[in-house]
């Protein structure tokens, strides 16, 4: 069988489940454990008619060091924690706690029948610039470490790997670092049997970018990646080819400026061809630069013009997709401005011709400055309420350093007890975003919500609110 009817084949006997995808959302396994595989590469696997996600497995006390986490999907949205598929192993040269082991990702070899994993293998100080390779005969391993090398001789930082739908070439994608000599991305072949590289077929020069990621639309490639700012997002770029060899287009921007790629960074990109549609995911990293290991995922629909060469990013706080029809679509919420709402203590609401209700509400903190939004309709199931905010409209370096986040409370029918902890992600000036939680209100439209500031760090100081959406719970 071909691929794709492969694909297809395994598709049609996936259940039909309706999961919502909520871009930096906190997401759990089917046992309840949040959801650990940062960097990720997702491989659809023919064998077992699974999504297998691949990704960097990050602690408190090992952010880079982790080793590579596996989970299983027949949707997407329900996610089975496999294993580590790849274990740090203490005094290893390339695989110990204290290497650096990022941006996994697996290919199979048809070749030889089995599945190879290749990621960034790095010292602390990123000195060696390595790809590693281990080898598992099942896609969800535990994968065997076989060596880390240098790609054509080369540097090799940042990962990505994508395989050519039209005739199964494998290629990996890498920047060569940030040394004057190399600041370049590189698209080079891998042999059939997914155990070295041949040649490079594309060298994107002195860009400066990093996190590359390639995606296959019917007439065109697009590489996307991110500029170089470490864990702080910026606006992720992309090129686009008829060809991997090029020529390929100027660099453009994806998404909404200064929304910095809706506070993420690129990594991967998952094609999904549908019996009605071919629907393609953004696959980022929403980064805590504070907190790593405590970082979040943003998938979004990317949506591709042919016609004008180019693709953008647009945001939906939750939506549905149906991996056997490709077809997506954005869940409708209910919105609460904070006009309406009230306020307590320092709490205020401030001119902002930027907010949705030309009004923002600031002076958030600790608890005695509190906004809360009343008569909200729940339905008794857990529910997402999106949380829309700005964190740079107020003076935000405190005691010499920049506060790159802030933290509120979140409180709803004013039980203390359950209350939950919201992360409001760095943005621009009068740039609002949303981050999600999942609450459980009470069926009718009695509800109330508080939200307050918690310590960052620094202060108790929460982020400016300019409205809260509600969404209906999952059937
Ligand atoms: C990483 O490797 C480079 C190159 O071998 C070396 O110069 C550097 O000291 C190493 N860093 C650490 C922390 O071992
Ligand atoms: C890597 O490639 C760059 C050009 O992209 C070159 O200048 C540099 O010398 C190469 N580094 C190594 C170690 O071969
Ligand atoms: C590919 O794998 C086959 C089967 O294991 C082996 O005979 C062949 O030498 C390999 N080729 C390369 C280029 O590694
Ligand atoms: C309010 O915040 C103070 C200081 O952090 C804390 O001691 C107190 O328990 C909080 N009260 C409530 C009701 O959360």
């Amino acid at each position: 069988m071909r691929a794709i009817d492969a694909f297809l084949a395994a598709l049609l006997v996936v259940p039909a489940t309706c999961k919502y995808i909520v871009p930096g959302g906190r997401w759990h396994d089917t046992k309840g454990s949040i959801i650990n595989a940062h960097g990720a590469g997702i491989t659809f696997d023919q064998n077992s008619g699974r999504f297998w996600w691949f990704g960097e497995y990050k602690t408190e006390d090992r952010p880079e060091g982790g080793g590579v986490s596996v989970y299983s999907s027949d949707d997407l949205g329900t996610w089975t924690w496999e294993r580590l598929a790849l274990a740090p192993v203490e005094g290893h040269p390339y695989i110990s706690p204290e290497n650096i082991i990022q941006r996994p990702k697996v290919a199979y070899s048809t070749e030889t029948d089995d599945y190879h994993m290749w990621w960034h293998a790095d010292n602390s100080s990123y000195g060696l610039l390595l790809q590693g390779h281990a080898v598992s005969s099942t896609i969800g391993g535990p994968y065997k470490f076989v060596d880390a090398t240098a790609p054509l001789g080369n540097w090799s930082q940042d990962f990505g790997m994508f395989t050519d739908y039209k005739n199964e070439q494998t290629y990996a994608l890498y920047s060569n670092g940030d040394s004057v000599e190399g600041r370049d991305v590189y698209i080079s072949s891998f042999d059939k049997n997914l155990t070295s590289l041949e040649k490079s077929v594309y060298r994107f020069p002195k860009f400066d970018l990093e996190a590359p990621t390639i995606m296959q639309t019917e007439k065109s490639y697009w590489a996307l990646m991110s500029h170089k700012t470490g864990y702080r997002p910026n606006n992720v770029v992309a090129f686009r080819a008829d060809s991997l060899s090029g020529p390929w287009s100027q660099p453009f921007i994806v998404s909404p400026l200064n929304t910095r790629t809706f506070n993420s960074q690129s990594g991967f990109t998952l094609r999904i061809k549908g019996t009605k549609k071919t629907t393609y995911l953004y696959i980022g990293d929403q980064w805590d630069s504070n907190s790593v290991w405590d970082s979040r995922y943003i998938w979004l629909p990317i949506e591709v013009n042919e016609k004008q060469k180019s693709l953008e990013l647009n945001w939906h706080d939750v939506y549905d997709l149906d991996v056997k029809t490709g077809e997506w679509s954005p869940v409708k919420g209910k919105s609460y401005s904070v006009q309406n709402a009230k306020t307590s203590g320092g709490a205020y609401k401030q001119e902002a011709n930027f907010a949705t209700d030309g009004v923002i509400l600031t002076g958030i903190y600790g608890n005695d400055s509190t906004i809360t939004f009343e008569n909200i309709e729940g339905s008794g199931k857990p529910q997402w309420v999106s949380f829309y905010y700005q964190t740079g409209g107020t003076p935000d370096r405190i005691g010499g350093s920049w506060q790159l986040r802030r933290i509120s409370s979140v409180v709803v029918n004013g039980d203390v007890s359950s209350m939950q902890t919201l992360y409001q992600r760095d943005t621009h000036k009068g740039i609002i975003l949303s981050t999600p939680l999942q609450l459980k209100l009470k069926k009718g439209k009695a509800n109330t919500i508080t939200v307050g500031g918690l310590f960052n760090g620094f202060d108790y100081k929460g982020a400016d609110l300019d409205r809260i959406v509600v969404y209906p719970a999952e059937h």
